[in-house]
């Protein structure tokens, strides 16, 4: 059965390395020929959070909660601005607390950036945790400048391979037993310093 993956960038400049992991991401989903691969492009489009709205949201809210429902994993990719995640996908994220798109579903996070992103994925793993999704891997990039060729596209082969094996455990976990599921998002949780009882449970 094909695998339905949703890309979401968390940068929204042109040149974004973010959006250059996930280039990587795409490409290696086109090859094995498994999965269709969906962008959740609208994430500068949706509006400051305002819970007045949470029962009647924009039209691009809407849109994200959508893609969230259909598909069956997503990668989210997003810079370190000042020790977080960026604003850009922590506002996306804040519209479906509480609207359950996210629960159990299976999530790869990384973060490309200067110094790689350690502050930006802790917090958006406990983010997701808290949201109900399952983080099941994550990757920093560090320095992608130097791993990039003159027009932003990510050359390193180690950093390739990284994002190459980030995606097949990303989709392998749709075969995995509850327990070993589990076992996963536990092992990415406890790394980052959040308790067991956060993770969703299967039931
Ligand atoms: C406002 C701002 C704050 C930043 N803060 C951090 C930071 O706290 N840690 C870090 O490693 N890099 C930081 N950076 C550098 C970003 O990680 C780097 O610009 C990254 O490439 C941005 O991702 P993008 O290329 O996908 O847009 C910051 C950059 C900006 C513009």
């Amino acid at each position: 059965m094909r695998c339905r993956v949703l890309l979401v960038c968390g940068s929204l400049q042109k040149v974004s390395a973010n959006r250059a992991a996930l280039d990587i991401a795409r490409i290696h989903l086109s090859g094995l020929g498994l999965a269709t691969v969906e962008d959740a492009d609208e994430l500068g489009t949706i509006p400051a959070f305002n819970s007045d709205h949470l029962t009647d949201p924009p039209q691009a809210v809407v849109s994200f909660r959508q893609r969230i429902s259909r598909c069956d994993v997503a990668m989210m990719s997003c810079p370190e601005y000042a020790g977080a995640m960026s604003g850009v996908l922590k506002n996306a994220l804040d519209w479906i607390v509480g609207s359950g798109e996210l629960y159990t579903k299976p999530v790869a996070v990384l973060s490309a950036g200067t110094t790689g992103g350690v502050h930006a994925l802790r917090n958006l793993i406990q983010t997701l945790t808290w949201q109900g999704a399952h983080v099941v891997g994550q990757l920093g990039i560090a320095g992608p400048r130097t791993k990039s060729d003159p027009s932003g596209r990510l050359t390193d082969p180690a950093t390739i391979t990284a994002i190459e094996r980030l995606v097949q455990q990303l989709i392998d976990v749709r075969v995995l037993p509850v327990d070993e599921r589990l076992a996963l998002v536990q092992h990415v949780t406890s790394s980052v310093g959040i308790e067991a009882g956060h993770i969703a449970s299967m039931s």
